[in-house]
């Protein structure tokens, strides 16, 4: 059965998307069956950023029209193996209730290791049909007082569904910690309530986008992280490092 991780982050623009599919990634490269559930049905773009995105025709959506068979819409990744994506619909549709997916995602789960959901930003009802499916939950957050505010506001939904939940500090900033213009590791863990499960140091240059043909490189600081997190997500304890830079 596959483990189900729901990634939210209450904003947009925290870096949820790159984070889950870095983690996604360094998954499949560990020879995990990865499936990444896009649910942000505004900003879809997992299908892109994996480059799935030219063949994908089909969404979930379809799957519950009945416009397609459940295996039409799962694509595989061209460049890894393993790896999988399961587009969302450009919209939401009344019908899509919650508790459409989480069956769904049920059925699925005994032909992958590590379901991620790219839940959609906002705290309606779309954030609850991405959390239903979930075993537990990943709050992305930036470390500044509004990211942070607003993710533990999501972080509470989840948990109100009795997800457990921590925490990724996305695009993080060691220099402007150290002068006090951000909050610390430790005042981040306070505001929004989470352990930790992982830092993501900022990097200029991470902007992967398999349909651009720009690719993931393995090795950097923050791939590296994200290769920390996917094995902290695997059961292992994987200690962050002394320095960031
Ligand atoms: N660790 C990081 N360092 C630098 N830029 C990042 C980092 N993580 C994400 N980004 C950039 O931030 C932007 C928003 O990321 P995205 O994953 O689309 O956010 P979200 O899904 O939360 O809206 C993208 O341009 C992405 O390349
Ligand atoms: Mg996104």
């Amino acid at each position: 059965m596959a483990k189900t991780v729901t990634f939210i982050s209450g904003k947009g623009g925290s870096g949820k998307s790159t984070v889950l599919v870095g983690i996604a990634n360094e998954l499949a490269y560990a020879g995990k069956r990865v499936l990444i559930v896009d649910t942000d049905t505004g900003a879809n773009c997992l299908d892109v950023i994996t480059g799935v995105g030219e063949g994908a025709v089909f969404h979930w959506g379809d799957i519950f029209s009945g416009n397609c068979e459940i295996a039409d819409a799962i694509y595989p990744s061209r460049q890894i193996e393993n790896l999988y994506v399961l587009p969302a619909p450009k919209e939401y549709d009344k019908r899509y209730h919650t508790g459409i997916l989480k069956d769904l995602l049920r059925l699925l789960s005994v032909y992958f290791d590590f379901i991620l959901i790219d839940a959609p930003a906002g705290l309606g009802d779309n954030l609850t049909l991405a959390l239903e499916p979930a075993n537990e939950a990943v709050l992305v957050a930036n470390d500044d007082n509004f990211s942070l505010k607003v993710g533990k506001r999501a972080a509470q939904k989840a948990m109100m569904m009795e997800k457990s939940t921590t925490l990724v500090i996305n695009a993080f900033r060691t220099f402007a910690v150290q002068t006090g213009l951000l909050p610390s590791v430790d005042d981040a863990m306070d505001i929004t309530e989470l352990g930790l499960l992982g830092i993501v140091p900022f990097e200029a240059n991470l902007n992967f986008n398999a349909s651009q043909g720009i690719p993931y490189i393995r090795g950097t600081r923050a791939t590296e992280a994200f290769e920390r997190i996917a094995k902290r997500l695997q059961g292992e304890k994987v200690d962050l490092p002394e320095q960031w830079y």
